[in-house]
């Protein structure tokens, strides 16, 4: 429950994406949030006022001269009341109309009227968003103050491509999680991560590798970048979308991920060690695709070691505050103590990957996390979840 106690003024006006508002207005509930709405005249060509006061549990307001609605919660009481507008989906009209000021129904007043902050969720056909008119009165908006979350680009409800597609629910309740966090753990720090897998080429079109998603990195990345550490994600290849407002830097082998890290590691405050770092390479990479020879049923690679990059940031005389993860099937306990020392770690958490639906390529995992003279159980949840614990923790022995 990220927002509990909040309450959320949530603003509707016109546009198709606006079937998408009821979901929004759901998916703000199930965090806690107290959401009320108000609807532009013309969100109610999209969607029903009926609709959004069954999923709020609100009345919805749209109306500036309604007598009724004003001696219920007038529209300054309404201003105030809100810890945050959002208007979603913020159609090019909205914007122009709150660009030039304009106090002319019920929504643009509040926005005037309120001293909370106010985000934009932009959706609109590609054309209109790219138009000279729409790009001026954003910047005009975003200059003062108010926050643009959005648009993604893809493919339209009227059949373009391109940038206007208003953000997903989720994507949004995230954001105003963001926003709203009451003492973000980690606000400032400098957070450097790796993860997901590395390749180790054999040939141009071979590799070697391993069953690293990268979901437990990003759902980490995504934990201290919602409690307000800077965040730069060093990842192998993975099919997983950047969490929002994360640097991400792509490596494919453990020494381009090495480089990187080394390069990087003298400006952050903390360093997690997530990714499954291939420990050998093949010793020589051929140039040109390897063939099959005559009738060898048996081919010989030689490997050598990789440089182990988390035992390097640990080596270093002024190091980052360092987590590390420890992957084993069997002795999960001393493996993990043994790894924290030898690698000089401040913290390591330690997953058991040998049962079945925990770790490696799933959406659960489950934890425990070691550091000098303690410990903590993480019992299995989703990734995010965990995530979210894990960052706690390490705030707390991190501030220490
Ligand atoms: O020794 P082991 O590979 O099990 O240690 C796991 C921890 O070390 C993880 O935090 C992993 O990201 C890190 N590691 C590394 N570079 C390597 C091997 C592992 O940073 N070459």
């Amino acid at each position: 429950m990220r927002l509990a106690d909040k309450r959320i003024l949530l603003g509707v006006s016109g546009g198709i994406a606006a079937y998408k508002s009821a979901e929004l207005v759901r998916r703000l509930k199930d965090q806690g949030a107290d959401v009320r709405v108000v609807m532009t005249h013309s969100a109610k060509e999209f969607i029903t006022p009926l609709t959004l006061q069954a999923v709020s549990a609100n009345p919805v307001a749209d109306s500036l001269l309604d007598p009724a609605a004003e001696a219920g919660m007038g529209h300054i009481e309404l201003a105030k009341w809100a810890d945050l507008i959002l208007i979603a989906p913020a159609s090019a009209n909205l914007m122009a109309r709150m660009a030039a000021g304009m106090a002319d129904e019920l929504l643009t007043t509040l926005c005037l009227a309120t001293p909370a902050p106010i985000a934009l969720a932009p959706a609109m056909n590609q054309q209109m968003y790219l138009n000279a008119a729409t790009q001026a009165n954003l910047n005009t908006l975003a200059s003062r103050g108010i926050l643009l979350w959005g648009p993604a680009a893809g493919s339209q409800a009227c059949g373009d491509v391109g940038p206007g597609r208003m953000l997903e629910p989720l994507e949004l309740v995230e954001r105003c999680c963001q926003q709203l966090a009451a003492e973000p753990l980690l606000a400032g720090v400098r957070l450097l991560l790796t993860a997901g897998p590395t390749r180790e080429a054999l040939d141009p079109v071979r590799y070697i590798s391993n069953h690293s998603s990268g979901k437990m990195g990003y759902a980490i990345a995504r934990a201290a970048r919602e409690a307000g550490a800077e965040v730069t994600l060093v990842s192998g290849p993975v099919a997983l979308t950047t969490p929002a407002d994360v640097t991400r830097v792509d490596v494919e082998s453990a020494e381009q991920m090495h480089q990187v890290v080394m390069s990087r590691v003298g400006e952050c405050d903390l360093f997690i060690g997530c990714a499954a770092v291939a420990d050998y390479r093949p010793e020589q990479v051929a140039s040109q695709k390897i063939k099959k020879i005559g009738d060898n049923d048996q081919m010989v690679v030689k490997l050598v070691k990789n440089p182990d990059i988390i035992a390097a940031v640990g080596a270093l005389s002024a190091k980052p505050f360092t987590v590390g993860f420890a992957a084993e099937t069997v002795d999960v306990e001393q493996y993990a103590l043994d790894k924290l020392q030898r690698k000089r770690l401040d913290m390591i958490a330690a997953n058991d990957v040998s049962r079945e639906g925990q770790g490696f390529n799933t959406d659960d995992n489950a934890l425990t996390v070691f550091w000098q003279g303690g410990q903590a159980p993480l019992p299995l949840a989703d990734k995010l979840t965990l995530a979210r614990q894990l960052i706690a923790l390490i705030a707390r022995h991190y501030r220490r």
